[in-house]
């Protein structure tokens, strides 16, 4: 049998833990291993590697995704997708390992549905907003290179008694920038979700001050504004209290991506890889791997391209409760 493996949209530390694993386990299994160069685009441009044991070799403590990524605007395409099926009956692909995010489940449900090709799914990206599943692989390396940096930052905000707006990534799913919070004991969270009047944050913020906290913490998410966008609004509103108050802002970006993975998202990785090969040797098609009740556990795609994650705004209030 040949399996196709890719990673797809942004990349995440732990993918390249998965790639080993799904190689190195399908070996005994008379599976043959071809890695796409680039994702989705390397289908359409004729870009791949066999993979074996060696080409897999020293890659588990690395970020990033050694056989590359990219976001793929031909795949909107019928015409583009059609092509790719093609390719991959031509090569005798019967399988593809899809590693990432939405759009990538997105793309994967696309060959499910139109195409003979058979899917299963790795969840690879840093904002665990894949719906079906508890966690999704880099956000935990993502954390705690987040929660490093604010805790740099706040040696000099609370040096300087300033109040810091931090731009986190997320894109439009607020848990990343909440854990940061929780995290980092920031002050204040903003996730798309929940959005308040910037009025309030400036009450907020003063109230804190007046609590006697040296300094103040805003871990801001992408999706909800800008940083410079909230910085050019709020400015003026804390300048009428008759305390002065020193706004700096940080844009953490894809800072937060990269680096060398966590211990748990090199397990999480592997025990993903070896688990698509698992689903694949019993011919079950149309899975992703995911993590349900803290158990790995093969999920639908269509599940999860159906379905959007919600958050529960109680954590916003606990994060404020208990950083007064
Ligand atoms: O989906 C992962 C992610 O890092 C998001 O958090 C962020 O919004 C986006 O990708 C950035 O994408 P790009 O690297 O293409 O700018």
């Amino acid at each position: 049998m040949k399996v196709g493996i890719l990673t797809s949209g942004g990349d995440s530390s732990g993918m390249n833990a998965a790639i080993r694993s799904a190689v190195r386990t399908a070996k005994d299994k008379n599976i043959q291993i071809i890695g796409f160069i680039q994702g989705l685009k390397g289908i359409l441009d004729d870009k791949f590697v066999e993979l074996d044991d060696r080409s897999v070799s020293g890659i588990i403590e690395k970020g990033g995704t050694f056989l590359q990524s990219s976001r793929e605007p031909r795949f909107f395409d019928y015409q583009y997708r059609k092509i790719a099926y093609q390719k991959l009956n031509q090569n005798g692909i019967d399988w593809l390992i899809i590693i990432g995010g939405n759009g990538s489940f997105n793309a994967a449900h696309k060959f499910i549905t139109e195409s003979n090709i058979k899917v299963v799914g790795i969840t690879g990206t840093i904002d665990n907003d894949i719906y079906g599943t508890e966690y999704t692989l880099g956000y935990d390396t993502a954390l705690n290179t987040a929660t490093q940096a604010i805790d740099k930052i706040r040696d000099t905000a609370y040096s300087f008694g300033r109040i810091f707006i931090v731009e986190v990534m997320g894109r439009d799913y607020g848990l990343l920038p909440l854990d940061i919070a929780f995290a980092t004991g920031s002050e204040l969270v903003l996730i798309p979700e929940y959005k308040i009047p910037t009025k309030t944050i400036a009450q907020k913020v003063h109230l804190y001050k007046s609590k006697g906290k040296k300094h103040v913490i805003i871990v801001l998410s992408e999706g909800y504004c800008s940083a410079f966008e909230l910085e050019k609004e709020l400015s003026p509103l804390l300048k009428g209290y008759s305390q002065e108050y020193e706004l700096k802002i940080c844009v953490l970006g894809h800072i937060q991506r990269g680096g060398a993975p966590t211990s748990y998202d090199r397990i999480f990785g592997t025990l993903s890889g070896q688990k698509a090969i698992e689903l694949i040797v019993e011919d079950k098609n149309g899975y992703f791997i995911g993590l349900k009740n803290n158990k790995i556990q093969p999920i639908e795609i269509e599940l999860a391209v159906k379905n959007k994650k919600s958050l529960e705004h109680s954590l916003v209030s606990l994060l404020e409760e208990i950083s007064i």
